[in-house]
């Protein structure tokens, strides 16, 4: 069974192809390495390097390649940034989709597990944050990725490529033996950004606004580990190449922090002191972000291993002790 994953060398995709290959899957990878690394992907992986909105070189891998499904994370992921270069995301985000889905029609290839996000829901007017909630996102790149579901959608139904969207709340954390983990230039993240701090590589967190109707002040965000939704992708692909229908499913723990709460779990997990100042609101932040990802638990089988944030926040604590400069290849 091959399993081609598009951003195979990025962060969350990286603990995909690693968990794919732990689990006897065959793995194709494609990354244009803009933001991944090649040293993250699991050496058993075939890699491709390439562009996903370049369909000629699309056209070589799936003609070499006897591909079963995708997995697809090739996308720009910064809420900011996207709020400053929109068609930035709409081009590669949206655009890529596009090419990819022709290649996978032309190829019959009909199996897709698709990084959604919970910035496709924008502002919610109830949390915990239901599947069926409406999606009206309050940045580009939440835009970016909810067109990339109604093209899915229409694809399934015109051509009977079958989809599955992940719809991710935040991800941290690392791989438990601290070999591959999280790696951004620049980096945006909270948790990175809050264990950069804690490494002296800066003086202080800025929280970015303390003014939201929430518990503290500051944002509330659900945090989940990156190993537990790497599992979730390939139970999301093995129920497509099954028979499964398209669907759409939150990944989340379904638990709320702020940010003020993350930097005291952090503080704890690291035994440092982390100095921090609340900051101006940032562009774009919903105020609060939490899942429902029962169904995720009901219909795939999902059961995430870590439900406690310190513990996950001591995995990506592991990678950056033993990885002071990530890896270290840009
Ligand atoms: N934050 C700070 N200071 C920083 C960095 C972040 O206060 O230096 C705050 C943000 O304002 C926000 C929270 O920390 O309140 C989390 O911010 P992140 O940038 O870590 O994550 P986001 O919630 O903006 O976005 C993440 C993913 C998106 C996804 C979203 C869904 O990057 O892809 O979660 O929950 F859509």
């Amino acid at each position: 069974m091959t399993i081609l994953v598009l951003g195979g060398a990025g962060y969350i995709g990286s603990h995909t192809v690693d968990r794919l290959i732990e689990k006897g899957y065959d793995v194709a990878v494609i990354d244009n390495l803009i933001t991944g690394h090649k040293h993250a992907v699991n050496p058993k992986a075939r890699f491709y390097q390439g562009d996903i909105r370049d369909r000629g070189f699309l056209e070589q891998v799936f003609n070499a390649e006897k591909i079963d499904g995708v997995i697809h994370f090739a996308a720009y992921s910064v809420v900011p940034e996207s709020m400053a270069k929109p068609l930035k995301y709409f081009d590669n985000n949206t655009g890529g989709m596009i090419t990819l889905l022709e290649a996978m029609h032309d190829h019959q290839v009909n199996h897709i597990v698709f990084s959604s996000t919970a910035a496709t829901y924008g502002e919610p007017k109830q949390v915990p944050i239901k599947e069926t909630d409406p999606q009206v996102p309050t940045n580009p790149y939440g835009e970016s990725k909810l067109a990339m579901e109604k093209i899915m959608k229409w694809s399934d139904t015109a051509y009977g490529i079958k989809y599955i969207a992940l719809r991710y709340f935040n991800v941290a954390g690392a791989k438990a033996d601290g070999t591959i983990g999280e790696d951004h230039n620049p980096e945006t993240h909270l948790i990175p950004i809050i264990l950069e701090v804690a490494q002296g590589k800066r003086d202080q967190l800025k929280i970015f606004g303390g003014d939201y109707p929430t518990k503290d002040g500051t944002n509330v965000r659900d945090y989940v580990h990156v190993v537990d939704l790497a599992d979730a992708h390939i139970l999301a692909i093995q129920r497509l190449i099954d028979g499964g229908d398209s669907d759409a499913f939150n990944l989340g723990s379904s638990t709320g922090f702020s940010n003020k709460e993350i930097l005291e779990a952090a503080r704890k997990a690291t035994g440092k002191e982390i100095p921090a100042e609340v900051a101006p609101r940032r562009a774009g932040d919903p105020s609060t972000l939490v899942a429902d990802s029962t169904k995720a638990r009901q219909v795939l089988g999902w059961k995430p291993n870590y439900d406690d944030v310190e513990k996950i926040i001591a995995t990506a604590w592991q990678w950056i002790e033993t990885h002071p400069n990530g890896y270290d290849d840009k």
